[in-house]
């Protein structure tokens, strides 16, 4: 079966909407088509300097949100980042095999270090797609589904593939494909419903938070901005908030937009709101509840993770082992 490798990096509390549909529900369909491993980076977050308590508990809550949506443990793997030590390892390697002038072109670290000011990032920032690359390279993976924002850092994962390859043989790693996750439904700020919704935007109103209090959220979608003339139609130039909330109530029913306005033909905006929120909150209320069994008994989620950190470091360590002996590094006998 085609392997599949993706992650997200445990930073948040929660995800958002947004980050839930593009990316979480799409994982749980792949895992039927494919052999699928999800990992929860941790090592990636530490460029970002969290406290300690902080790190812990958004590790287990970010785990604890891909088996909500579904990431079934016994047919995926499902496993914290530090957890296989290989992931350092390999990362050392792949650092060997790339350029300072393609790691300082990678427009996302150019970003990251703007904001701190070169001098203040730290250097993890720098090698952070080498570290993914290793993530990719590790399991032998074929697919890596990621948005859009992360089509760089794959093409970097493909280049150092092949010029390992190049130099060292063809399978000694596999170069991986992107698969590009097609944001079927872009979700925009409730309150300002021409940003994409981000925690970064910072007005907790305008987001859909999957942990949050499904009552919370239904208040956010009733207060959610909207135009003056109060016909509902679909246009994203014209009229951004109504447009958001047909998308949003679209990719939660599975029904189309068209139907939608339909329906809503001479009816106000309350309706839509008052109908939508009972939809969100419909849709939310099994997986919060799911997320938070598992974020409340902590060693059977623990257990799990332990599980696939295991099956998990036993394909790392086989890809590993080749890598190194094609490279020249003597045979640890000692093991
Ligand atoms: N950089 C990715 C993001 O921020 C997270 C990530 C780390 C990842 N390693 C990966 C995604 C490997 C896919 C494959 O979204």
């Amino acid at each position: 079966m085609t392997r599949v490798f993706s992650a997200m990096q445990p930073t948040s509390d929660s995800l958002h909407l947004g980050n839930y549909l593009g990316a979480l529900v799409e994982w749980v369909k792949l895992q039927d088509t494919h052999d699928a491993i999800y990992s929860v980076v941790d090592l990636h977050a530490l460029t970002q300097a969290p406290e300690p308590e902080l790190l812990r508990s958004r590790t287990r809550r970010t785990a604890a949100q891909y088996l909500a949506a579904g990431v079934d443990p016994e047919r995926s793997l499902c496993f914290v980042q530090s957890h296989v030590p290989q992931h350092a390892e390999l990362s050392w390697i792949l650092s060997t095999f790339t350029g300072m002038g393609e790691a300082s072109r990678m427009t996302q670290f150019k970003d990251k270090a703007q904001k701190t000011g070169e001098s203040g990032a730290n250097v993890g920032l720098f090698t952070y797609p080498i570290l993914m690359a290793a993530d990719i390279l590790l399991y032998d993976t074929d697919v890596v589904p990621v948005g859009e924002d992360q089509r760089q850092h794959l093409e970097l994962s493909r280049d150092l593939a092949q010029r390992i390859n190049g130099r060292f043989g063809e399978g000694t790693v596999m170069v991986p494909e992107a698969h590009i996750v097609k944001e079927t439904a872009k979700i925009y700020d409730l309150q300002d419903p021409v940003k994409k919704m981000s925690k970064s935007t910072g007005n907790p109103k305008g987001i859909i938070e999957m942990l949050d209090d499904p009552k919370k959220v239904a208040k956010n979608i009733k207060s959610a901005v909207t135009d003056l003339d109060s016909v509902i139609r679909f246009d994203r130039e014209a009229k951004p908030g109504v447009s958001n909330l047909l998308t949003i109530y679209s990719a939660l029913t599975g029904r189309d937009v068209d139907g939608l306005v339909a329906e809503y033909e001479g009816r106000m905006y309350g309706h839509l709101k008052v109908d939508l929120a009972d939809v969100v909150v419909a849709y939310l209320t099994p997986f919060h509840d799911a997320a938070m069994e598992w974020i409340e008994s902590p060693e059977r989620l623990d257990g799990v993770l332990a599980q696939g950190a295991a099956k998990a470091s036993t394909i790392a360590q086989a890809t590993l082992d080749r890598i190194y002996d094609r490279l020249g590094l003597l045979p640890p006998l000692h093991r």
